[in-house]
């Protein structure tokens, strides 16, 4: 007899198609998950790739809450796409998820930031609930809030910036960023979005905040193909001590840092692309 599984992970936009037929991949990340009865949606992609993957991929999105890991177009810019499809639903996020933000890669400034007005979001029926801190949304599945950055070498990106109050341009600390975590009986499922506060940070974050030491799998992106060259092998050995047992990186980990997980970690990788399943 097989144990029916206490969580579902449905990987809906990536940077990446799997092999399905007719589903669509973009720079962007978006997971549709089933945990203790309940639904979510977590980052919405960047464009309209959640919604017409979701469709494809048989998953009804109808009244279905969201939560954000922060406020990167790559990550909210489906959303007034996907609110279509839920309905007026809660949408779990940080205060700072509004932020004017930029990136300033070869001395141009980018717009990066969520590319909509919170009002023209709730026009379509989004009921913001936002909050800095640590909260279980369902029982069992907690959403990070602020992660601490304590590992000295997941410092922020030189590149990222943010328009401040006083109209000055800085260092963005990408406060919002934050992660899911799923409390299965056996240990912790933890589902990054950008990891901007660093993979290694998120999960010592997520062991502190439901005192739970073990964790099972983490899915989502790393950031790793960001300034992964010197991040890379001190994540590696650091990773060493989870002891997971699915390390399912996508997105914003990019191909270089995706190969030497799968190449460290053999047994536990799992390329998570467009349409992948992750059932625990
Ligand atoms: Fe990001
Ligand atoms: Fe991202």
């Amino acid at each position: 007899m097989t144990l029916k599984p206490e969580m579902r992970m449905v990987t809906l936009t990536e940077n990446s198609a799997g092999l399905r037929r007719e589903v669509l991949a973009e720079h962007g990340f978006s997971a549709y998950l089933e945990f203790g009865g309940r639904r979510l949606i977590f980052d919405s992609g960047q464009t309209t790739t959640a919604v017409h993957n979701a469709r494809v991929l048989g998953v009804d999105l109808e009244g279905v809450p969201i939560a954000l890991s922060h406020g990167h177009y790559d990550h909210t810019g489906g959303l007034l796409s996907l609110l279509k499809e839920t309905g007026g639903v809660d949408v779990y996020a940080h205060p700072d998820v509004f932020a004017p933000r930029y990136s300033r890669r070869e001395a141009v400034l980018r717009q990066i930031g969520i590319p909509f007005r919170r009002e023209d979001l709730e026009k379509r029926g989004a009921r913001f609930d936002l909050s800095r801190r640590a909260r279980e949304l369902f029982p069992g599945l907690w959403l990070t809030g602020e992660v601490h950055r304590l590992a000295e070498f997941e410092e922020a990106s030189e590149d990222l910036v943010v328009l401040s109050e006083e109209g000055d341009i800085i260092l963005d600390p990408i406060l919002d960023d934050q992660a899911l975590v799923l409390v299965l009986k056996g240990g912790l499922f933890v589902l990054l979005g950008c990891a901007h506060s660093g993979m290694i940070n998120t999960l010592e974050h997520a062991r502190s905040i439901t005192g739970e030491e073990t964790i099972l799998g983490v899915a989502g992106g790393t950031h790793l193909g960001f300034g992964g060259e010197y991040k890379l092998p001190k994540t590696i050995e650091a990773l060493r001590g989870f002891d997971l047992e699915i390390l399912a990186p996508s997105h914003c980990t990019g191909f270089a840092a995706a190969s030497a997980l799968r190449s460290e970690f053999p047994e536990q990788f799992v390329k998570n692309s467009v349409g992948t399943v992750i059932e625990l």
